[in-house]
């Protein structure tokens, strides 16, 4: 069965105050709408994402989603109809049997709620509902009118689940007849005609609104990120012969080389491994082994690049890097901003959650007799505890 998703992230976020649309605000460091796709992917059985975005903030979106597989976006429109409407005919090639309609301001969405809309929306038309806790009541000004039965209530969310080519004729028709006011995909399905179900929502499956919930997100994310795991890397190499050496990711001119199997990058070696470290996945070696023809003189920034992968098929973020090169030559200070930016930029974290010293070893042992040169590096992850974020 081919699963796509259509991801409607073309809305302004009034509501949610001006500025930057709030599906592209951070949550613990990570754009919410980052997080809806890492969670989309994470999910098994969605083939195809196709993201819906408004032209002033497709560059958001780009930064956004960088490293994910995601369909080219499309422009929305201006009702969150219209957006799902332009998603779903830029899949009608594709031809999915089912679609998934998701709010990229609904990070929180889970594999397991996933799996579930999936399984319901085989039947044709369904959507995560929950029970209606609070007693609920009818007022005009501030006087109650009535008290409805909360029984027969239930509050929706997404990811709404339907038989693609009934939502797209179903879309086709609305437009036809002039509506264009349906808030959800339930709503305009129930419009023509179709029976739609409910099944068993999320709690924790907030959709971001006002800035409020930006505080209660930050709130749940960390707490579901609350496994928090240090872990620690060293690395060696020796001097010989060559004019630059590879730090960090910088190219820094030196009168020596460095000899090794890759490019030698001992502070990138140092951080893969206190990465793996706090993943308790190996070392570099077990990943990328030194008998290995394919990485003899390999760009180190490949070997940080799979770890911080490995970060997010967990299910977790970076919270800190920080490392330390000890050497007598070349002088690391002059090219510390360099070295921190490009990291930081291979991890995907902001530069205040890198750290970078430098030390010589005042002339004693192999550093000392400028023979070579080492890096260690402590990386701060936070995990979920359970398969669920
Ligand atoms: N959406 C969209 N196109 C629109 C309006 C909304 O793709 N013309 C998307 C939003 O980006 C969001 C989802 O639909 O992911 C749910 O809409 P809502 O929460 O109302 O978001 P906004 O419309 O952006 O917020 P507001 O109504 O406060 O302006
Ligand atoms: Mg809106």
């Amino acid at each position: 069965m081919k699963v796509a998703v259509v991801l409607v992230a073309a809305g302004r976020g009034e509501r949610a105050g001006g500025g930057v649309p709030k599906q592209y605000r951070p949550v613990a460091g990570v754009p919410a709408v980052r997080w809806a796709l890492r969670n989309l992917r994470r999910a098994g059985g969605v083939s195809v994402i196709q993201p819906v975005v408004s032209p002033e903030a497709a560059h958001h979106f780009a930064a956004a989603s960088a490293g994910i597989d995601v369909s080219p976006p499309v422009e929305g429109g201006a009702t969150r109809q219209a957006s799902v409407r332009a998603g779903l005919e830029a899949l009608a090639a594709f031809a999915p049997d089912l679609v998934l309609v998701h709010d990229a301001a609904r990070p929180f969405v889970t594999p397991a709620l996933i799996a579930r809309a999936i399984e319901a929306g085989s039947g044709g038309a369904a959507i995560p509902a929950l029970p209606v806790t609070d007693t609920v009541k009818s007022v005009e000004g501030d006087k109650i009118t009535g008290t409805l039965d909360r029984s027969t209530l239930r509050t929706v969310q997404t990811p709404q689940a339907f038989d693609f080519a009934s939502l797209l004729a179903a879309h086709r028709k609305a437009a036809q007849a002039g509506r264009d006011d349906f808030t959800d995909d339930a709503a305009l399905m129930e419009w023509a005609g179709h029976t739609v179900h409910v099944f068993d929502g999320d709690a924790g499956n907030i959709k971001l609104t006002t800035a409020e919930d930006f505080a209660r997100a930050e709130m749940l994310l960390m707490n579901a990120l609350g496994d928090v795991r240090v872990g620690s890397g060293y690395d060696v190499h020796v001097f010989g012969d060559g004019d630059h050496v590879m730090l960090g990711g910088v190219r820094i001119p030196h009168e020596r080389g460095v000899v090794g199997h890759s490019d030698a990058d001992v502070a990138l070696h140092a951080l893969v491994d206190a990465i793996l470290g706090a993943l308790a996945e190996g070392d570099i070696g077990v990943h990328f082994p030194p008998s290995d023809p394919q990485w003899r003189g390999a760009s180190s920034d490949r070997f940080l690049a799979f770890a911080v992968e490995r970060v997010r098929e967990r299910g977790g973020v970076i919270a800190h890097l920080d490392v330390t090169i000890v050497c007598e030559a070349p002088r690391i200070g002059p090219h510390r901003q360099a070295i921190r930016a490009r990291i930081a930029e291979i991890a995907g974290i902001p530069l205040d959650r890198v750290g970078l010293k430098a030390t010589t070893s005042e002339k004693l042992g192999f550093v000392g007799r400028g023979e070579g040169l080492t890096a260690s590096a402590t990386a701060t992850l936070r995990l979920p505890f359970a398969q669920e974020i």
